[in-house]
């Protein structure tokens, strides 16, 4: 019988980023980012979702103590993001646009390393209420 369970920590962080192509002139950057290619950047409330699904342990009944979990998105993730320019203090970003996919995908790879490999990991970033985005997909 498969008894394997989601379980949800939702966090939150504020960033600024600025979206750009430096391929391309400022026209071209505005045509295809909008105000998000602003020179002067601006920021997002972001709300994270993470879901690890995985079976309850038989001694405690927990996928995952949820304390162990906040505490990783704290550690890894949110002292890493909050109140940040993502563009210019994330080295992450250096070299990619620091999109809500990209975001998602950075903020996976940070989170996996410290959860069991038995354990399925997804992120759910959202940048606004109504725009959000989901890897693995
Ligand atoms: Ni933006």
């Amino acid at each position: 019988m498969n008894k394997r369970v989601a379980v949800f920590r939702k966090e939150h962080f504020n960033a600024a980023h600025r979206l750009y192509n430096r391929q391309w002139d400022d026209a071209t950057n505005f045509r295809v980012f909008g105000k998000c290619s602003n020179p002067h950047y601006h920021g997002h409330n972001y709300e994270l979702e993470v879901r690890v699904t995985g079976e309850p342990q038989a001694d405690t009944g927990f996928v995952m103590d949820m304390k162990v979990l906040s505490d990783l998105i704290q550690q890894y993730v949110i002292e890493h993001f909050d109140h940040k320019n993502l563009n210019l203090d994330i080295p992450e970003f250096k070299d990619i646009n620091p999109t809500a996919e990209n975001i998602a995908v950075v903020i996976y790879n940070l989170l996996r390393p410290h959860v069991s490999e038995k354990q399925e990991l997804r992120i759910r970033l959202y940048e606004t209420p109504r725009n959000f985005v989901e890897y693995p997909a």
